[in-house]
Parts: structure tokens; C-alpha cells; sequence
């Protein structure tokens, strides 16, 4: 049921956990199931450096924040900014079709840190 990529994100998620010393932390939650994932970037001269990612949902929004952290390891601002949805699922292989919300979830949670740290430029 869920493709090879999401359970080896299940079995070794990767940037999980605060991080002491982010630059901005977004947090998203799904309100029809509930689930939410904070998504802590530290960024350094706009280059994301390190990233971090808390979860309480379900088995493929834990992929999808897994996914998005190693996808943003070294972008830019910019560049994060502009990965959508299906750049999550993609990086996952594939999604069921009742879970394609849970990379949504993981990007929403992406925008709210990046207008964290575009208010904290103002
Ligand atoms: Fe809703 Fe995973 S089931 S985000």
C-alpha cells in the first residue's frame, strides 16, 4: 500500500526533533484529521542549513516531513519556497490517493516558517 520510499522514511526518518537553534519553526494541522507537523529550518546568508521536524499524525505525514527536510538541505529560500505539494509526493515515489493531503500538510507547514522568517527581516 505505501511505496518503498515512504517506508524507508518510516523505518529511518530523518531530521526528527527541534532544533535548538532554527531561524524560524512553522507549524501546520490538518483540521479534518487532526494531524500536525512543526518543521524547524535554521538558515544561514539564505541557505537553509539545517532542519528539523515534529509530527503527531500519521505514518505518511511522517514520511512527508522526513521527505521535506532532506529535500531542503542546502536551498534556498527562494528555492523552498517554490516546491509545492507534488514535489513531496514525488520524493516519496507515490501517496494514496486518501494521503496525497499529507504532503500538503508538510508544505504548509514549510510556508509558515518561511513567513516567520520573512516577518523577522522586517
Ligand atoms: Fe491527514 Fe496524514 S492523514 S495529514
Amino acid at each position: 500500500m505505501y511505496s518503498a520510499k515512504v517506508l524507508e522514511h518510516l523505518e529511518s526518518p530523518r531530521n526528527v526533533g527541534a532544533l535548538p537553534d532554527a531561524s524560524a519553526c512553522g507549524e501546520a494541522t490538518n483540521p479534518v484529521c487532526g494531524d500536525l507537523l512543526k518543521l524547524y529550518v535554521k538558515v544561514e546568508n539564505d541557505v537553509i542549513t539545517a532542519t528539523g521536524f515534529q509530527i503527531e499524525g500519521c505514518p505518511p505525514s511522517i514520511a512527508a516531513g522526513s521527505a521535506l527536510t532532506e529535500m531542503l538541505a542546502g536551498m534556498t529560500t527562494a528555492e523552498a519556497a517554490a516546491l509545492t505539494p507534488n514535489d513531496v509526493t514525488h520524493a516519496l515515489e507515490s501517496l494514496p490517493r486518501n494521503k496525497e493531503h499529507c504532503s500538503l500538510l508538510a508544505i504548509d507547514a514549510l510556508r509558515s516558517a518561511l513567513a516567520q522568517l520573512r516577518r523577522d527581516v522586517v
